[in-house]
């Protein structure tokens, strides 16, 4: 059996240059840090975009680029800044994120960045058919590499190749607003098969298909030429196992090994011992609404004064895409409500909002996760959401509360949450009021169940079941030719 080559426009770590030498910094986001416990278990290489442009990395240090990528099992692929801008900051990141999470109004449709995607995704292939023989496996990744899977295939018509979708899938009607989705597809069904997170974006999917394409489509399987595709919903877990025992590790801490951080909130909840800290972990993006969740917040201190100088909500917003106008707005849209509702609010004693504009490393995420008497997380649309899954494997004695918007791919699997339509501040406001209210008992109950859900169906098992589901497809394609 060949290796597996996963393929993805990020690669676990990010390289910046400075003063001459290389540093590599761990990538954020759902699909790099789950992907990264799957890949440093096993036969793979990673291939991706290292995170610098052609231009910003100086001749002599090219060598040193691929040594640090190699130290992380990854390989690059070269791209100029001309290319990043259409392909990543252009057609990715302005054209299908913005569709594939209904927001219409920001959708671009710009030719010209159409065919830089094309031309990447190009590459892309290129450096897994420059890598790959025939009994590897090509696992590709995400909305920016979706013609990838047939550009290999015409290539190598017998690799086996399967292709995971971390965002929605929307619906066909949202979808056929594109100009190149019969393109997009097409690239698609290059693969043997096609996961998504959820049921409802791989029926969104296959409705596409059917009838965009025309093609034969029989419950989860798609007929085209003498191939059969299989579509299909593998919820991504996460490494559990990582984060409960950080979280052990954690409550045994003495002073002295405790961070800043932790510190710091240890001396708050020391001085306001009945007080409730509210967290939101995201990227600084409009699908997760995090602008919504601020006014929601005074909405709620509105409704529920006699909370006021009792909670504080802790923000990390974390940097994303700061080149595309939107993200650029969401920065100052966010940046002054926290000044305008902490201006209102505050007293000299109590400071509603804190806001963090940056990333953490894993040990302060822990800090945050395990202080934190409630995770609140309201995005708009969102493929899963994994940090609402790497709350509850922190909770060590099973306290805490998750309320969670059920427009997130994980509300499927987090019933025990308490789930709240985010555009719903009436309901927003009653499930605080609930979480915080709610009895210790009550909560470990909840959380017990969600434990040993998140225990099983953790990213071992999703990367486990998405290859055996994949061999098993190419074996039966293999026999059905
Ligand atoms: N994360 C991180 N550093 C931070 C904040 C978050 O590495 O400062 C991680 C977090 O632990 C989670 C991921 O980023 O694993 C976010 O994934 P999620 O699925 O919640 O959202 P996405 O960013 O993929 O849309
Ligand atoms: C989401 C996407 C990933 C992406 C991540 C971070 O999780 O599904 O493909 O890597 O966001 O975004 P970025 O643009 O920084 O890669």
């Amino acid at each position: 059996m060949g290796k597996t080559i996963i393929i993805s426009n990020r690669l676990p770590v990010q390289l910046q240059i400075s003063n001459e030498s290389i540093t590599a910094i761990p990538s954020v986001g759902g699909l790099a840090t789950g992907m990264k416990s799957v890949h440093s278990g096993g036969d793979s290489l990673w291939i991706g975009w290292s995170g610098l442009t052609d231009e910003e990395i100086p001749q002599e240090l090219a060598p040193k680029i691929d040594e640090a990528l190699a130290e992380h099992g990854s390989s690059k692929v070269k791209l100029t800044s001309a290319e990043v801008d259409g392909f990543y900051y252009g057609f990715s990141n302005r054209t299908i994120w913005p569709l594939f999470h209904y927001f219409l109004e920001y959708s671009e449709f710009e030719l010209a960045s159409w065919d830089i995607y094309k031309k990447v995704n190009q590459k892309f292939a290129d450096a897994i058919l420059e890598k790959a023989t025939d009994d590897d496996t090509i696992w590709v990744h995400d909305y920016q590499l979706m013609l990838v899977p047939q550009m290999v295939r015409e290539k190598r018509p017998d690799i086996s190749i399967g292709f995971f979708l971390h965002i929605p899938f929307p619906s066909y009607e949202i979808f056929r607003t594109m100009p190149w989705r019969k393109e997009v597809l097409s690239g698609l069904l290059g693969a043997d098969l096609i996961g998504f997170h959820t049921y409802d974006y791989e029926r969104h999917f296959l409705s596409s298909v059917r009838r965009l394409l025309g093609l034969d489509v029989s419950f989860n399987d798609i007929y085209l030429d003498d191939r059969t595709i299989k579509v299909d919903s593998f919820p991504m877990g996460i490494d559990y196992k990582k984060f409960s025992d950080a979280a052990k590790e954690h409550a045994q801490r003495s002073e002295e090994q405790k961070s800043e951080l932790q510190k710091r909130l240890d001396t708050h909840k020391k001085s306001t011992p009945d007080a409730k800290f509210f967290l939101s972990i995201d990227r600084l993006d409009y699908s997760k609404g995090i602008a919504k969740r601020l006014n929601a917040f005074e909405y709620f201190l509105n409704k529920y004064p006699q909370y006021k100088e009792k909670v504080r909500l802790i923000i990390l917003a974390v940097p994303s895409r700061s080149n595309v106008p939107q993200y650029q707005l969401l920065k100052k849209e966010i940046d002054e409500l926290v000044g305008r509702i902490n201006g209102e609010l505050s007293t000299v004693s109590w400071t509603p909002i804190w806001y963090f504009y940056r990333s953490m490393p894993f040990e302060n995420l822990i800090d945050l996760y395990t202080t934190c008497d409630i995770a609140w997380l309201t995005p708009i649309r969102d493929g899963m959401n994994l940090v609402a899954k790497e709350y509850i494997a922190t909770r060590t004695d099973k306290t805490g509360v998750l309320i969670l918007s059920e427009m997130a791919g994980s509300a499927n699997e987090m019933n025990e949450s308490i789930l709240i339509n985010p555009n719903n501040f009436e309901q927003i406001a009653d499930a605080l009021n609930q979480a915080i209210t709610m009895p210790k008992a009550e909560q470990q109950n909840r959380n017990s169940i969600l434990q040993k859900r998140l225990e099983r169906y953790n990213v071992e098992k999703w990367a486990n079941d998405f290859m055996t589901s994949l061999r098993n497809q190419k074996e039966g394609n293999t026999t059905y030719v």
